[in-house]
């Protein structure tokens, strides 16, 4: 049995903050005490003077390992744990997605053993990219029998994982009966794709046509659209990946209504905008995700949205390619390979860019990247909380610690890097995922680690 004291740490959950003591036992917390103790009790002691402490961030979005018509994205299990623990990340929600006529218990386990050598927790949102009648079965098996709660759904890409109307309705009706929630990504994927088809006709195929063939106002209306579904089938709904100022207005009036709608944004939509377009296909090339970066006034509206509580998570969608692979579009960016990075950077950016400019709170900040993503997705209070019983997966922040984001520094396994040139202050000085120490002194040692799959409730 190891026992492990962090003593004097500033100590912050989504709603407290206090000067105190974390004793570790095990995989566990054993105590949270604002009085000193006994460093007897302990076989290793660290003193976190100085350091915000507060629980593990737990990204609910992330693509390790994604096939895709050009290639997988280029982080597996195993460079993207790296990645996500290196910036203070301790638990990955990732993605199941089906073959057409897979089942998706069959799904799960093939990408189950994709995970195997994830070095975090990990868990998946399971998507029926069809319907079939045995569906509703299907999907209160992987709840019942997996913990797994969420269910992901795309509006978009509907010559692949994208659903009709009809099924769309039909799923969110069988996921409300099973008691789970639909996550969607939502764009209007037939006037996407009638867009695409048309820019490509016209000779139009540099990166800077693919914002314009996915306009802000296809996400508002696929946003709409998604809350009228979900109220109609009275069934849970999380909006992934936020981008438009335009989306807020229909999640605000459902959230106002008592509709269960909660919001992720990213921090691409925060912090990068509309004019990374601009440029060379080498300049423009790597910034080709879905949806795409906006405007300056949508980067401020989902600012405004987080502190007003209509966004409630910061995930990623880190899917990061390599140059290469987004050169397979260099004659049709519909070929471009679709996504970034951003696992790593995600709590230093929000706290740069939001704690230290005084937009947000250190509860908010915990809120955001771990607390919230815990009790949406069913973690909580295992995950997501710094209490007796919870596991012990711990951050301790330095305040201090400065930064210049580079392909050339970081842990993912990509050569593009979207952040490049980003200046962050704070970041991991010791990262703890259930007890083990993985991020020891601001580096990664622990490389041998083995997450477990979480059965969530
Ligand atoms: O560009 C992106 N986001 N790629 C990953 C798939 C998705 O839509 O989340
Ligand atoms: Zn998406
Ligand atoms: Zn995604």
């Amino acid at each position: 049995m190891a026992r492990i004291l962090i003593r004097n740490g500033e100590i912050f959950t989504g709603t407290e903050q206090f000067r105190g003591h974390i004793l570790i036992k095990d995989e566990r917390i054993e105590l949270v005490s604002k009085d000193s103790l006994p460093e007897t009790q302990a076989d290793e002691v660290i003193d976190a003077k100085g350091f915000p402490v507060f629980p593990g961030g737990i990204d609910p979005h992330v693509h390790m390992h994604l096939p895709t018509g050009a290639g997988y994205s280029s982080d597996d299990f195993y460079s993207g744990s790296q990645a996500a623990l290196a910036g203070g990340t301790t638990t990955l929600i990732d993605f199941v997605t089906p073959h057409k006529g897979q089942l998706l218990q069959d799904a799960l386990s093939e990408r189950k053993k994709e995970a195997e050598n994830c070095l975090t927790d990990y868990s998946f949102h399971v998507s029926p990219v069809e319907w079939r009648n045995s569906m509703p079965d299907e999907i209160k098996a992987i709840k019942e029998q997996e913990g797994i709660t969420s269910f992901k759904v795309y509006m978009a890409y509907k010559d692949t994982i994208g659903l009709e109307d009809e099924d769309l309705r039909k799923v969110m009706k069988a996921v409300a009966e099973a008691g789970g929630m639909v996550t969607v990504h939502s764009e209007m994927g037939d006037e996407v794709d009638s867009l695409r088809k048309q820019f490509i006709a016209e000779g139009k195929t540099a990166p800077e046509y693919h914002p314009l063939s996915r306009p802000a106002e296809l996400e508002a209306e696929a946003v709409k659209k998604a809350i009228a579904f979900a109220d109609e089938a009275r069934c849970s709904l999380y909006i992934v990946h936020v981008s438009a100022a335009a989306s807020l207005k229909y999640i605000a009036e459902a959230q106002e209504k008592g509709q269960k709608v909660f919001a992720e944004t990213c921090p691409q939509y925060l912090l990068l905008d509309d004019e990374k377009y601009r440029g060379s296909f080498d300049e423009t090339a790597p910034f080709v995700l879905s949806p795409p970066l906006r405007k300056k006034a949508d980067n401020k509206a989902l600012w405004e949205a987080l502190l007003g509580n209509t966004i409630r998570t910061l995930g990623t969608d880190h899917c990061p390619f390599n140059r290469v692979q987004k050169e397979q579009g260099k004659d049709n960016f519909t070929k471009i390979a679709n996504g970034i990075g951003g696992v790593e950077h995600r709590l230093t950016l929000l706290y740069t860019y939001g704690v230290l400019q005084g937009k947000l709170t250190m509860n908010e900040f915990v809120d955001l990247v771990s607390t919230n993503p815990a009790k949406i997705f069913g973690l909580y209070p295992k995950k997501g909380l710094i209490a007796p019983g919870s596991d012990a997966d711990l951050v301790l922040w330095n305040p201090d610690k400065e930064n210049l984001i580079s392909v050339k520094n970081h842990v993912s396994n990509s050569d593009l890097e979207a952040y490049e040139g980003f200046r962050t202050q704070g970041a991991p000085e010791y990262v703890f995922l259930r007890g083990q120490k993985i991020v020891d002194k601001g580096k990664l040692t622990n490389h041998n680690l083995k997450g477990k799959f979480l059965k969530r409730h």
